[in-house]
């Protein structure tokens, strides 16, 4: 069996409307970029983020994959959707007793990856995950919906099960009980707060000669490359 994928052929980079004007604009953008784009990336982040926001239909455009270091040393990648960008740190959520909460509590090296197909770019970001204190993880939990609360209460995300409809008979049981009081945290649901250490930019171009552009913290400072594609 083999399942063929026609890579030659892919319509990359995409042609929408926003990102063809991109290709016609290359020359001068070339020229400009080294003089005019910004020097911090957090705000080069978040205009990339409204870019794709404006012009993508996808359900969770704040999807991405993140990537600890597994306890056998193993890179272990899943995607989450990243809730805020807070003071230059990006933040994400979960309970701390899965896999991903244990390895980034003993190794906090994670990186962070978004791809953003209707503008044609990617993001890498490599840094520290920190855990949030009690009251941000009581303020994220607060903003989920009901039935994610109440599942966040009756699971516990990446252990085995026998019989997984236990699960939902015990949610059914939960949403008719506990339809006004509010749903408590379970204490090991928490999340991250992402430091970065490093922040690459790379956006597709028509020629192929993809621009990539890497910022890396020095203290306070960013300090910015170019990368050949
Ligand atoms: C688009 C998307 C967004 C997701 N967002 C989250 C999230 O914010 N938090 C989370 O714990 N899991 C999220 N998941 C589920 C994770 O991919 C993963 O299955 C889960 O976190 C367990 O991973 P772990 O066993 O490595 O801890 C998301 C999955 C997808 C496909």
């Amino acid at each position: 069996m083999r399942l063929r994928i026609n890579y030659q052929d892919y319509p990359y980079p995409t042609p929408t409307k926003q990102a063809k004007h991109r290709y016609r604009t290359y020359p001068l953008m070339c020229a400009f970029t080294v003089l005019l784009s910004t020097m911090n990336p957090i705000e080069k982040f978040e205009e990339w983020y409204q870019a794709e926001l404006e012009v993508s239909s996808v359900r969770i455009p704040s999807a991405c994959c993140l990537s600890s270091i597994g306890q056998d040393g193993y890179p272990n990648a899943r995607f989450v959707s990243l809730k805020e960008v807070v003071d230059g740190e990006f933040v994400i959520t979960g309970p701390l007793n899965s896999r991903k909460g244990v390895e980034l509590l003993a190794n906090p090296k994670a990186s962070l990856v978004f791809w953003w197909p209707e503008t044609g770019r990617q993001i890498r970001i490599q840094g520290t995950a920190l855990p949030l204190d009690t009251k941000r993880a009581d303020q994220y939990f607060k903003g989920r919906n009901r039935d994610s609360q109440i599942v966040s209460l009756i699971s516990q995300q990446g252990h085995e099960i026998s019989d997984p409809a236990v699960l939902t008979e015990e949610l059914q049981k939960r949403k008719s009980e506990e339809q006004s009081t509010p749903v408590r945290r379970p204490t090991e649901w928490s999340g991250f707060s992402i430091k970065p250490l490093r922040i690459e930019f790379m956006e597709f171009n028509e020629n192929r000669l993809h621009g990539r552009e890497l910022f890396s913290r020095e203290g306070d400072h960013w300090n910015r490359v170019f990368l050949q594609p």
